[in-house]
């Protein structure tokens, strides 16, 4: 059993909602803890009291309750560590897009950062007009989100078509599998720097380069939910810091900051993700007053960082694992093998920053794994949380 046991199950206006009961069997006989909100629209459906019944839990259905109290969605969302909204309608989805907040399923939806599993039911001219299209787009570019297939077959009309929701063992099978991830880092301490050094020239201009730190964050989220320990050497990222107990958040600016903080923590931990862009350059003095505007030009004169990754390379025990990140604007396999060898890490992540794959504050990249032994592979081009997903997945197949 994973420590992931609970599940909080949304259940929106759908016929399908009367298949629900056998989902929450399926999980309550696997020991996880399950906790329902329904809409108004399901009660038409399945009833709250087989709910309760099987999942040994009152069910919400409303802000307050019987003796109107009220139905603390904050509470219930801190409780949850999967939801899952099964069946969602199309109207959910629409409200799910474009955060509606009308309902204690929307409430507790809004409030929810962990995993969430939604499975689509509707007919299939609504599952296949755009606008359903495109709020499942919209859903489905998130973090943490997991939109399940429809299914093929009879539906509400009467009409065979695409659009069931598909059954409800394959949702408890999703939801083991999220559960079951939970654990694949457990008693892993992980190093992950992410975004940009700035490297000051006076108080006011500094050298830095347009990394916004979203694949670093990306990918420390994602080893933090999969059980990791992570410390993550951040600076000047432009999104949110995570907000998770199982990630220690060290802030940095320049490229000496940054070096002194991995240098501390490298010999804590097992696996090394070096995402940061660090800056290779910085100025050989910074002025302490802003540089005034005088000559035509001015030189400013530059020394080399200190290598991070390189250095950890030079450290690195037997048990450790060291991966970077190698970020090319041409030959981009041949130059990131290059680093690979030179810095003596296990793994690296290369990418190609070109018109086509901005690679900078851009929603989706592409990656291409190189590992020591040679193997070559291209995880394709994906959101960035995806792309977390898939390097967190192969760096599992090394640890264990
Ligand atoms: N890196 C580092 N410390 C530095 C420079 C880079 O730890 N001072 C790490 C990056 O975090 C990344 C890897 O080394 O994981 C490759 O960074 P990159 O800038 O692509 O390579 P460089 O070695 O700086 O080579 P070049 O800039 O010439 O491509």
């Amino acid at each position: 059993m994973s420590e992931n046991k609970n599940i909080l199950l949304g259940i929106t206006g759908g016929i399908a909602a009367y298949k629900i009961p056998l989902l929450v069997r399926l999980l309550v006989q696997k020991g996880y803890e399950v906790k329902i909100i329904m809409t108004n629209s399901a009660l038409s459906f399945v009833t709250p009291e087989t709910l309760s019944v099987l999942s040994k839990n009152p069910v919400y259905t409303s802000f307050f309750n019987e003796k109107k109290e009220w139905n603390n969605h904050i509470h219930l969302a801190d409780w949850a560590d999967i939801f899952v909204i099964a069946p969602a309608t199309a109207n959910t989805i629409t409200k799910i897009a474009n955060g509606y907040c009308d309902n204690l399923l929307m409430a507790t939806y809004l409030s929810f950062t962990k995993k969430i599993i939604i499975a689509p039911a509707m007919d299939e001219e609504m599952w296949e007009h755009s606008t359903v299209q495109n709020n499942l787009n919209i859903i489905s570019a998130r973090k943490n989100h997991i939109i399940l297939p429809v299914e093929y077959g009879e539906l509400a009309s009467g009409i065979k078509g695409r659009g069931r929701m598909t059954e409800p063992h394959h949702i408890f099978r999703h939801i083991e599998k999220i559960a079951q991830l939970s654990n694949q880092f457990r008693n892993k301490k992980i190093l992950v720097t992410a975004g940009a050094t700035y490297e000051p020239i006076d108080p006011i201009r500094f050298i830095g380069n347009r990394s916004s730190g979203k694949t670093g964050i990306t990918i420390a989220e994602e080893l933090a939910a999969r059980g990791a320990k992570v410390f993550l050497v951040h600076s000047n990222i432009h999104i949110p810091l995570p907000k998770n107990p199982n990630i220690q958040n060290i802030s940095t600016c320049t490229a000496q900051e940054m070096y002194n903080e991995c240098i501390n923590i490298f010999p804590l931990v097992d696996i090394s993700i070096l995402a940061a862009a660090v800056a290779d350059y910085t100025p050989i003095n910074t002025s302490s007053e802003k540089i005034k505007k005088s000559s035509e030009e001015i030189m400013i004169h530059l020394k080399q960082t200190k290598d991070i990754l390189k250095t950890l390379g030079e450290q690195k025990k037997e048990r450790q694992l060291l991966i970077g990140f190698a970020l090319e604007t041409n030959n981009t396999i041949e130059n990131a093998e290059k680093k690979l060898l030179l810095k003596n890490a296990d793994i690296v992540f290369a990418n190609t920053c070109s018109e086509k794959n901005p690679a900078f504050n851009a929603e989706e990249n592409e990656l291409i794994l190189i590992k020591k032994n040679g193997d070559i592979k291209n995880l394709g081009k994906h959101t960035k949380y995806i792309l977390a997903e898939k390097v967190a997945d192969e760096i599992a197949t090394l640890i264990n």
